[in-house]
C-alpha cells in the first residue's frame, strides 16, 4: 500500500507540472458532494432519450433496441481506435488477438440480441409506426460505417460489381460513390439517388471521407499485416480475425436479414422497407460478399460466403 506522503508528493507533482496550486484542489474537494450512481452513469438523460412518434408500445422496443445497439457500436469504435492510434503498449500477437475478441464479443451480443428484434415485436404494430419513420432507416447509422471503415481497406468495401477492376488504392470521392451501401440507396440505370442517401451524405460525407483516409492504413486489418509474419500465422489470432469477420458481415447480417423478412415478407408479398432498397437482394450476404479480412478465407469460402448458414 502506498503511503500518504507517496501519494502527496504525487499530486504535487501532478499540479506542478500544470502551474496549479494542490492546496487549492484539496481544499475544492472538501466542498464537492460525494458521487451518486444516477448522477455519474446520467440515467435521467439516457432514460430521456425514447421519443416515439405513435403510440404504439412496440415503437418504444424499436427505438431503445436501436440506441442499445449505438452504445455497442460505440465501444466497438473505442477499440478500433485504440488500436488504431498506437495506445496499447506493446501490441504483440497475444494483445491484438485479445483486442479482436473484445470487439467481437460486443459483436456476437448485437448478433444473439436480434431476437429482440425479430421476436420481440407486434407485426401488426411494427408494419403501423414503421410508415410513421419513413424515410428513416438504420442504414443511416454513421457508426455502423465508421466501425467498417476501421475494419478493413476501402477496397473491401467497394460494391462487389466493381471491386475488381478499380485501383486497389481507390480512395475519397471515387471510393464514395462505388461504396457497396451505395447501392441500396440508388437508381442504377437512372443513378438517382433515394432521400434516405442523399440526407445521410448531405449529414456524413466529409465525415466519412475524413475518416475513412484517416483509417486507410491504421484500420485492423492494416495493423495485422504490420505484425511480424509469425504473428500474422498466429493460429488464434487468424481465428479471431475470422470469427470478427463472420460475426459482423455473415451472422449478424443473416440475424438482420431474418428480422427483415419476418416483418416485411409476409404471405409471400415483400413490403417496401422505410430506406426504400432492394432489401431481399442487398441484405443478403451471398449477393455482396462482404468481407473485413479476405486474404484469411480460401475460395471455396469465399464463393459460399453466406449460404447455408
Ligand atoms: C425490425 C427491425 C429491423 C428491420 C425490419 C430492418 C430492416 C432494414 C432494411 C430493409 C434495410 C435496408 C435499407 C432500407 O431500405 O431501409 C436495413 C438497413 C440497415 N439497418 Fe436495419 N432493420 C431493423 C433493425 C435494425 C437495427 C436494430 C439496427 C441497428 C442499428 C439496424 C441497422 C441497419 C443498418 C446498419 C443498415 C444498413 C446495412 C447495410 O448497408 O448492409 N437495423 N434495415
Amino acid at each position: 500500500m502506498k503511503s500518504d506522503s507517496d501519494i502527496t508528493n504525487q499530486l504535487k507533482k501532478k499540479y506542478e507540472s500544470i502551474d496549479q496550486d494542490l492546496e487549492v484542489h484539496l481544499e475544492g474537494l472538501l466542498h464537492t458532494k460525494p458521487i451518486n450512481y444516477w448522477d455519474y452513469i446520467q440515467t435521467d438523460v439516457l432514460l430521456n432519450l425514447q421519443k416515439p412518434k405513435t403510440n404504439f408500445p412496440d415503437e418504444k422496443v424499436f427505438i431503445m433496441y436501436h440506441q442499445v445497439s449505438e452504445l455497442l457500436f460505440k465501444m466497438i469504435l473505442s477499440e478500433i481506435e485504440q488500436v488504431a492510434n498506437n495506445e496499447i503498449d506493446d501490441l504483440d500477437t497475444e494483445i491484438f488477438t485479445e483486442k479482436i475478441m473484445r470487439i467481437s464479443r460486443y459483436f456476437d451480443v448485437l448478433t444473439s440480441s436480434f431476437s429482440i428484434m425479430k421476436d420481440g415485436m407486434d407485426i401488426a404494430q411494427y408494419n403501423k409506426f414503421r410508415t410513421a419513420l419513413t424515410p428513416a432507416s438504420g442504414f443511416q447509422s454513421a457508426q455502423y460505417r465508421l466501425v467498417e471503415f476501421g475494419s478493413t481497406e476501402l477496397i473491401n468495401l467497394i460494391d462487389k460489381r466493381f471491386r475488381d477492376s478499380v485501383s486497389k488504392d481507390i480512395c475519397c470521392n471515387s471510393a464514395f460513390e462505388k461504396l457497396y451501401w451505395q447501392a441500396a440507396g440508388k437508381d442504377y440505370k437512372t443513378g438517382k439517388k433515394t432521400y434516405t442517401l442523399s440526407a445521410f451524405e448531405k449529414r456524413y460525407k466529409d465525415e466519412f471521407i475524413q475518416f475513412s483516409k484517416t483509417y486507410e492504413d491504421k484500420n485492423l486489418w492494416s495493423k495485422y499485416k504490420e505484425l511480424p509474419k509469425a504473428s500474422q500465422e498466429n493460429e488464434a489470432l487468424i481465428k479471431a480475425m475470422r470469427h470478427y469477420d463472420y460475426t459482423v458481415n455473415v451472422k449478424w447480417v443473416m440475424a438482420h436479414y431474418n428480422t427483415a423478412n419476418h416483418y416485411l415478407n409476409i404471405g409471400g408479398k415483400t413490403a417496401e422497407a422505410t430506406g426504400g432498397s432492394e432489401w431481399v437482394k442487398y441484405m443478403h450476404p451471398k449477393y455482396q460478399k462482404r468481407i473485413f479480412f479476405p486474404d484469411l478465407w480460401t475460395a471455396k469460402e469465399i464463393e459460399n460466403w453466406g449460404i447455408n448458414i
